[in-house]
């Protein structure tokens, strides 16, 4: 099993998203016994919370399941559990590494790194504009499944 995990501050808004859009992807491509899916926060404010309500629109909007969103916190234990851990931003990644105590690791990934566009996801909590995230994130993650098929030579 190749285990995938997405990282963000709250865990409510752009990493259950990520999780809902790649685990969507990973079924349409008939890999869904191949590889799991999950998200955590690296704050602990909204452990066992839904998504945000932004989050859960345009999941609807694009028909994509939200089924299974719960917030949660990542542990240290998750380094060892998980083969690729993806935060939004640059800020995400730094408290990965702090909270894995595993600094440039390289299953640490910034979601957008895997794009051309190399750039933090704008976070929607304070833009407000979560169509733009969700573009950015459905991006970044038909990247990472194309890292994916590479790495473990899917076919
Ligand atoms: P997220 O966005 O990291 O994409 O889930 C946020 C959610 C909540 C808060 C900040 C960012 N907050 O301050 O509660």
């Amino acid at each position: 099993m190749i285990n995938v995990l997405f990282v963000c501050l709250g865990n409510i808004c752009r990493s259950p998203m990520a999780e809902a859009l790649f685990r969507d992807q990973v079924k349409t491509e008939n890999l869904s016994d191949k590889i799991k899916v999950d998200s955590a926060a690296t704050s602990s404010w909204h452990i066992g919370s839904p998504p945000h309500k932004g989050t859960l629109a345009i999941l609807k909007k694009y028909k994509i399941s939200a089924q299974g969103l719960v917030g949660r916190q990542l542990t240290k234990g998750d380094f060892e559990q998980f083969d690729y851990i993806v935060g939004m931003d640059n800020s995400n990644v730094q408290d990965i590494s702090e909270i894995t105590g595993m600094p440039k690791h390289p299953k640490i990934i910034r979601l957008l790194d895997l794009t051309e566009h190399r750039k933090d996801v704008p976070d929607p909590y304070y833009t407000g504009d979560f169509e733009e995230t969700y573009n950015l994130v459905s991006e970044g993650c038909s990247a990472l499944l194309e890292k994916i098929y590479e790495e473990y030579n899917l076919s």
